[in-house]
């Protein structure tokens, strides 16, 4: 059973184009860039929380990174980026969940990527329960 949120996120990315929505774009610069500064390794994990049907993922493939994963709540957004991108998703790993109702791995990633995804939690709960998934600690 899904939740409306999950509804929601569906419904949009079955109703539109990946470059029809007010936040797509072609070349994910800014966040290429803050992921290049951190200085992580081709071979370290890092998840795309949100990351829909982003480019993100194909550039960060492109740049050598092997362990990649992208988490959305958005199973038609998941398909939309794995059809694209062909065999290549295969390298990737891809998780249908709502960030907020996740239990990660203890210390499995080495960078958090979130572009556009907390700003729409607008209950307190959401954004504590968010912050207990990212950090591991309660507020
Ligand atoms: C504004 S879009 C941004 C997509 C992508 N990060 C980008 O920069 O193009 C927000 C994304 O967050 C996902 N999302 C929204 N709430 C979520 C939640 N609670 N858990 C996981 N994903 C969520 C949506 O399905 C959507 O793909």
């Amino acid at each position: 059973m899904s939740s409306p949120r999950q509804q929601h996120w569906e419904n949009v990315y079955s109703t539109r184009q990946a470059d029809e929505v007010s936040w797509f774009q072609d070349d994910p610069t800014l966040s290429l860039d803050l992921i290049a500064r951190s200085g992580i390794s081709a071979n370290a994990p890092i998840i795309d929380i949100g990351g829909g049907a982003s480019v993100l993922i194909d550039r960060l493939l492109d740049a050598g990174h092997s362990a990649l994963t992208v988490l959305d709540i958005s199973h038609v957004g998941l398909t939309v980026a794995q059809k694209r991108l062909g065999d290549h998703a295969g390298r990737v790993t891809w998780i249908a969940q709502d960030v907020t109702a996740w239990h990660p791995p203890q210390d499995a990633f080495a960078l958090w990527h979130d572009r556009a995804v907390f700003h729409f939690l607008v209950e307190a709960a959401d954004r504590a329960a968010y912050v207990r998934v990212c950090f591991g600690v309660q507020v």
